[in-house]
């Protein structure tokens, strides 16, 4: 777990160092404080100094009502210019559940929540903006799916009783092109929820307890959906308020931010350990389909297109008989009986046709219309051929059906 540093006077919370992992939720016989704290809620700030106050107010007089001493308030603020902290801080003595925290070497929306998270003793962790765009009224309604069950309650401007104030046309397209280059790169992670680009949201501590979160910029939503073990997800429509103090501070290096943080979390993300057992698969195919091929050529004397196509299918069959075992073996299993396997093979079959299809054509497209090197060309189709067999077969044949 982070050392801490110990310099900050004792009203301030020591900030966690090191690597963004989310400890494990306190247990009631680890929880130092009095009663159990149920909800801990992050509130990151920078120049809210006119906010900070009021937000602070408002948040606990609902919370005070719900969850009497049973939540925290967590101020994460960035050495902010205009000492956000300190007035923070001056507001600790009147609202005993407020813990403030002042980070001076580090800077960023969502790796000052992540640190706010990593000090924090409730079973549930939120995030809310300290600026009041964000409407603290609706956290009853968050809190509310949480009791129900729900691993992660988000408030989305993308559902019945969500949309944004007077927002120009620029800023909705460039959130909603940004919502949709997520979906693109992606599909699985950001395609859950209406509005991941929402900065306003609770989540089960247990669902990222362990978990090494590393965002960049200010998306916090999609490092917790794309790391955090998250099945149940609910939505609460909102209407994204005008700010009436201070200043925004989304600027394009929030958008470059973002588009790096979706291209980390894309790599990361990606099956390297299994890709790399279906490329294995892959080359004893190729071994298979050349024995296969010469002993038909050579020993049965059989005709060309014929002995290829066999060969080939037989290398297909040695291939999802591996894959089916080891490759996606964990996901088999679950799937148990000759005819699931069967519908496997079916599918694994064909679309390794269509790979050899897309295949022919890449070879013609580059080596007839690009002029490239036949060789070149063969090895630039293999492998996006692999690519494609390996990412449609993990979506299609080995999908995950059963979901916990
Ligand atoms: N600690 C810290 N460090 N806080 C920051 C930083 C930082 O570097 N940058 C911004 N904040 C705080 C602000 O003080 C505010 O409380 C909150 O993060 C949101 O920042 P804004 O600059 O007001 O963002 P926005 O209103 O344009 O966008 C917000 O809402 C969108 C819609 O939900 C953000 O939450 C976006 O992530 C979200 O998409
Ligand atoms: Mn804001």
């Amino acid at each position: 777990m982070a050392n801490w540093s110990v310099t900050q006077p004792h009203f301030l919370l020591p900030v966690p160092l090191g690597a963004l992992q989310i400890p494990e939720a306190q247990t009631a016989s680890k929880n130092t404080s009095t009663s159990l704290i149920r909800l801990s809620l992050v509130i990151p700030t920078y120049n809210e100094g006119e906010n900070i106050e009021y937000i602070i107010q408002l948040l606990s007089l609902l919370l005070d009502a719900v969850l009497p001493n049973a939540y925290e308030l967590i101020v994460v603020d960035d050495d902010s210019p205009d000492l956000t902290w300190k007035v923070a801080l001056s507001l600790v003595s009147k609202y005993p559940q407020l813990r403030v925290m002042r980070r001076v070497e580090e800077r960023g929306l969502s790796t000052a929540v992540i640190r706010g998270w990593q000090v924090a003793r409730g079973e549930v962790l939120g995030v809310i903006d300290g600026d009041l765009q964000h409407p603290p009224e609706l956290l009853l309604q968050l809190w509310g799916k949480m009791q129900r069950g729900a691993d992660l309650a988000v408030a989305s401007r993308h559902v019945e009783n969500g949309g944004v104030s007077d927002w120009s046309i620029v800023r909705r397209f460039l959130s909603r092109g940004a919502q949709l280059i997520g979906l693109m790169v992606l599909p699985g992670v950001v395609g859950r929820v209406s509005d991941p680009m929402s900065g306003y949201f609770l989540v089960r501590h247990d669902c990222l307890a362990g978990k090494m979160l590393n965002p960049l910029g200010y998306k916090i939503l999609i490092e917790v959906l794309g790391r955090g073990n998250i099945s149940w997800i609910a939505e609460v429509g909102y209407v994204f308020q005008e700010r009436q103090e201070g200043m925004s501070k989304v600027t394009w290096k929030q958008y470059v931010e973002y588009l790096r943080h979706l291209l980390k979390l894309r790599l990361s993300l990606w099956p390297v350990g299994r890709f790399i057992r279906f490329g294995a698969v892959g080359l004893s195919g190729v071994f298979v389909h050349m024995a296969v091929f010469y002993l038909l050529r050579s020993e049965l004397e059989w005709g060309l297109t014929r002995s290829a196509v066999i060969a080939a299918e037989v290398a297909i069959i040695n291939n999802f008989l591996w894959n089916d075992r080891w490759t996606f073996g964990d996901i088999s299993s679950q799937q148990k009986g000759w005819s699931k396997r069967f519908k496997r093979l079916l599918k694994f079959n064909i679309i390794c046709l269509a790979g050899l299809v897309l295949n022919v054509t890449i070879l013609n497209l580059l080596f007839n219309l690009l002029g490239i090197n036949e060789y070149i060309a063969n090895l630039i189709a293999i492998a996006t051929v692999t690519f494609w067999n390996f990412w449609i077969n993990l979506k299609l044949s080995w999908r995950v059906t059963e979901v916990k």
